[in-house]
């Protein structure tokens, strides 16, 4: 029921921008204090020209982002290198379209780490302004955790250590600088972070490559192919592009059994609910790590930064079968049942073992909602500031937040809402029991406009300051809708 309210919507901000049309939309020129109500149900007068890139579905193979190769192994760690670097990347066949990047690739390479052993990634800031990186999901120490105003300047280098202590799981890496990071993220510094558990190997789930990261987004091109941003205007009604793994609906060859596919939304701020014709996808895992037990979906409704691992299995269908995964937006990517493989893997009922949440010692509400002129997104009515504290928090403690959105207005405005440093559980909604999916670990949830949310979580071992915030990127970036919480000894 709640996915169903949601979804409505959804569909009334599309439904309100949607009668601009696709060419030509006018949007905001004007400074962000009075673009925050207009981004949902007003535009202003500027005109850019977005394109539909004229792609033939699935005529482009779904590539794999690459796996990035450590520089060096220590006794203790794995040693990375990465460059921030501007590239000409390949999106749209047979066009350069300028992004930013990790790498040098649109998605940047997968970081693949394991449980309890650390990972040290050196990132070199080869644009030309300042850029960080935030391990999205991971348990880290807060100087290694990309806090907005704590950047790498051009030129320089910085080393950021992962421990890993925390259940194997899908994450992601993506850019957090001030102001910046809906921008950077929107043009490409995203990409993998996967951590694996030894201990998860006797499961015998699909791995290797049949373990696949798919990274799902959305974008809007210009006539030359070139990205444009622009977050004063509806991105429901001009980013009409959805790209997997970086490229407009592929197409995926598959053999005929089992494969987990880590799918993570990495748009700045649509929501997506993904199909699959009807056909079954197991999801094993969220955010945080595998689920108690597989849950059957045929539907999936996942938020921006939020993940979903999935087992379909292949094996049920024919060779020459061809499977859709389709969206509000249309198609993302075709499955293409075209070999036979053996078959060696298996989905338990059971998958891990959550451990009881230790007795919440506080509990606090967290609102989420329009500033009162209507010109920004605000957390608890106050805008973000670095110099101030929302949320002091005693170090290994366990809280229980309550996260409202309290924007009913305009048909209803979406957030979600994403805690740093630890992950968390679901406990209700409204009282109501979580959604699907929402059984196991997760660090970023769905708040559909007038419900509430309630999490519980342990703030583990680090001190310092940690970001909370809407994952929505303009939200939170360009509209103010981000705090902070300090973990004290
Ligand atoms: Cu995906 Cu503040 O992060
Ligand atoms: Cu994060
Ligand atoms: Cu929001």
């Amino acid at each position: 029921m709640l996915e169903r309210r949601h979804l409505l919507a959804i569909g009334t901000l599309a439904a309100a921008g949607g009668t601009l049309g696709v060419k030509a939309w006018p949007a905001s020129a004007e400074k962000p204090a009075k673009a925050a109500a207009n981004h949902h149900h007003n535009h202003g007068s500027r005109t850019t020209d977005i394109v539909d890139p004229g792609v033939p579905p699935f005529s482009i193979r779904m590539p794999v982002p690459r796996v990035l190769r450590p520089v060096q192994q220590r006794a203790d760690a794995d040693v990375y290198e990465l460059e921030l670097k501007p590239a000409n990347v390949e999106i749209l066949p047979g066009v350069r379209t300028a992004a930013l990047t990790y790498g040098g690739d649109f998605v940047g390479p997968t970081i693949k780490a394991k449980v309890g052993r650390k990972v040290l990634v050196k990132y070199r800031n080869r644009l030309d302004h300042p850029a960080n990186a935030h391990l999205h999901g991971g348990h880290v120490p807060a100087d290694s955790d990309g806090y907005p105003l704590d950047v790498i300047s051009p030129g320089a280098s910085r080393l950021y250590t992962y421990p890993n202590n925390q259940p194997g799981t899908t994450l992601w890496y993506h850019d957090h600088t001030h102001h910046m990071e809906a921008e950077h993220v929107y043009r490409g510094l995203h990409g993998f972070y996967l951590i694996e558990d030894p201990r998860e190997y006797k499961l015998n789930l699909p791995c290797g490559e049949f373990d696949v990261p798919l990274m799902i987004r959305d974008a809007a091109f210009d006539e030359a192919g070139q990205l444009v941003f622009d977050a004063y205007s509806d991105p429901y009604s001009t980013r009409l592009t959805t790209l997997a793994n970086g490229r407009p609906q592929p197409y995926f060859p598959v053999g005929n059994r089992r494969y987990r596919f880590r799918i993570l939304n990495a748009s700045n701020h649509r929501s997506f609910t993904f199909r699959l014709g009807g056909v079954e996808m197991l999801q094993i895992g969220s955010d945080g790590g595998l689920l108690p037990a597989p849950v059957s979906r045929t539907e999936l409704l996942l938020s921006p930064a939020e993940r979903a691992d999935v087992v379909i299995d292949f094996g049920k269908h024919p060779i020459g079968t061809k499977l859709v995964l389709d969206s509000e937006l249309g198609p993302i990517v075709r499955f293409d049942v075209t070999r036979r493989v053996r078959e060696d893997s298996q989905v338990p009922a059971v998958l891990a073992t959550l451990p009881a949440l230790p007795p919440a010692t506080k509990e606090r509400q967290v609102t989420l909602g329009l500033s009162p002129d209507q010109q920004w997104f605000w957390i608890d009515g106050k805008p973000f500031d670095e110099n101030r504290v929302d949320i002091t928090v005693k170090r290994g403690t366990t809280e229980i937040w309550k996260i409202t959105n309290v924007d009913d207005v305009f048909g209803g405005i979406e957030h979600n809402f994403h805690l740093h440093l630890v992950r968390f559980r679901v406990l209700d909604r409204d009282g109501a029991p979580p959604l699907p999916g929402e059984s196991g670990w997760k660090d970023t949830v769905v708040i559909p406009a007038g419900t509430s949310v309630r999490v519980q979580a342990t703030f583990g071992d680090y001190t310092g300051k940690y970001v909370y915030h809407c994952h929505l990127m303009e939200h939170s970036s360009v509209f103010q809708m981000m705090a902070q919480m300090e973990i004290v000894p």
